[in-house]
């Protein structure tokens, strides 16, 4: 993979959209501490496209916050380029993973990916997420304060592993659990935003050095499996997305690659799933009647107002901070230069909050989703709303992530109400993903009758 970072262009006023004048740190701890604040601030002053110049970018980040530039940057893909902006993460998804792949290889190996994660063959897999669900439920205390997320974190991983893995054994179950947790828990993956000294391994004790000692222990794990796993007798009766991969294997990638993919699909589906899953019930904690009318309608059998709720919660915080690009050459966005090899991104959390877009932008209004006429989603305009990303590179993990976080939800509901359990929490950037300050603390409160489900 190319070094995008060796290409990207010096800073130049003239050259960029409009910039912050602060200086280069005071923007980025200003961009770590308030995340969407401080990106919401710059789209008030600058428009719709401005220059962000926070680390690690050597010149800045070019960002797009309005449905407009959110559709170009997403869909122009002759002019901005997936696949390299992420070579950053490249040593913790993989170098060979569907997200780091940029074109001309990305959309054949994507169609290889994309079976797998078809809706019909993951609504196969609803009632054993729900039997996860289930069986996670008793660690999601009731009458107290609980941070949601830790909870979603093990409970997505508990689906990686079956979904994605396709493990059965509770001992393999036990390995894999306990090395990815490593891997993937406090401020791991982060280590690679760190400065280029600080990333290095030089030792046990160091951060690059643990991240590369835990990251072999994953590395090894998968690589194990994929060669037990081809071995197998039942290989061709599995519905996991390892045995499908495997079974297209004459005309799909070697071990090597497979490696790198199953890694990728671990980090980009885990944390995310968990996080929205997480603001979900946060935010229906601090909205009573939304909360109220999501129950009613649940207990009647319908899903219709849930799905408005997650597109709601996915509208105010969606769990990916924004989609990156390069520019393939010297090009403009909204009417401003952008010079070649500039990193670009599409900002959600701001685009999502565009008052032009949605009228009171900060509000929890889950009913603004829902098409009174019919039981179809709405929006005001095409990627106004774009959580999931757009275009060629949108997630592929739609389909399970939308059944779990609903899993999830159905099955907390059906006990026990969130209530809040102190003030609203603001978004924290944990690598690429927007995560709740303090975990999504909730206080459940046990229903005094349980809905019965299936
Ligand atoms: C709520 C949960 C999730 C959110 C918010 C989310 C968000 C996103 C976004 C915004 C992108 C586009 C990135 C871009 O354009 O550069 C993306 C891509 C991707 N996601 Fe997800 N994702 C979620 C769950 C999942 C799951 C469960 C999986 C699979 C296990 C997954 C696998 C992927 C992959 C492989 C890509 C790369 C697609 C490509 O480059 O063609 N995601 N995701």
């Amino acid at each position: 993979m190319r070094d995008a970072f060796a290409r990207e262009p010096r800073w130049d006023p003239r050259a960029f959209p409009p910039a912050d004048r602060a200086p280069r740190a005071a923007q980025t701890v200003r961009m770590l501490l308030d995340p969407q604040g401080y990106a919401l601030g710059l789209r008030r002053r600058l428009g719709p496209v401005f220059s962000a110049r926070v680390y690690p970018y050597r010149a800045a980040l070019v960002c797009a916050a309005d449905a407009t530039t959110n559709r170009a940057v997403l869909t122009d893909h002759r002019r901005f380029v997936g696949g390299e902006a992420t070579a950053l993460l490249a040593p913790a998804l993989g170098a060979g993973s569907l997200i780091c792949t940029p074109p001309p290889h990305h959309l054949p190996h994507r169609r290889l990916l994309l079976p797998p994660f078809a809706g019909a063959r993951m609504a196969g897999w609803e009632g054993r997420v729900r039997e996860l669900v289930r069986a996670a439920l008793p660690d999601l205390p009731t009458g107290r304060a609980v941070p949601v997320r830790p909870w979603a974190q093990r409970l997505t991983l508990e689906v990686v592993l079956r979904v994605i893995f396709g493990l059965r054994d509770p001992a393999r179950i036990a390995v894999f659990r306990r090395t990815l947790t490593a891997f993937l828990g406090a401020g791991n993956v982060a280590t690679l935003f760190l400065p280029g000294p600080l990333r290095r391994d030089v030792g046990r004790l160091s951060p690059g050095g643990r991240f590369a000692r835990l990251r072999a222990g994953v590395r090894e794990l998968v690589r194990d499996e994929i060669a037990a796993r081809r071995l197998a007798p039942d290989r061709d009766d599995r519905d996991d997305v390892l045995s499908l991969l495997l079974a297209a294997q004459e005309a799909g990638p070697g071990d090597a690659r497979l490696l790198d993919e199953l890694t990728g699909l671990v980090l980009a589906g885990h944390e995310t799933t968990a996080t929205t899953i997480a603001w979900t019930l946060h935010l229906l904690a601090h909205h009573p009647a939304e909360r109220d009318d999501l129950v009613a309608d649940l207990d009647a059998g319908s899903d219709r107002v849930l799905r408005a709720v997650v597109r709601e919660s996915g509208r105010l915080h969606p769990a990916v901070y924004n989609a990156m690009r390069t520019a393939a050459h010297d090009t403009e966005l909204g009417g401003h230069p952008v010079p070649g090899h500039a990193f670009v991104a599409a900002l959600f959390p701001v685009t999502h909050l565009d008052p032009e877009l949605w009228p009171r932008p900060h509000a929890f209004r889950p009913q603004r989703h829902l098409n009174r006429d019919r039981d179809r989603d709405r929006d005001p305009e095409p990627y106004a709303l774009t959580p999931f990303g757009g275009g060629l590179r949108r997630c592929i993990g739609v389909p399970l992530a939308e059944l779990e976080i609903a899993t999830a939800l159905r099955e907390i509901l059906a006990v026990a109400v969130p209530e809040p359990a102190g003030p609203p929490e603001r978004a924290r950037l944990v690598a690429v993903t927007l995560v709740p300050g303090r975990g999504g603390r909730v206080t459940l409160r046990r229903r005094s009758r349980a809905r019965s489900s299936p």
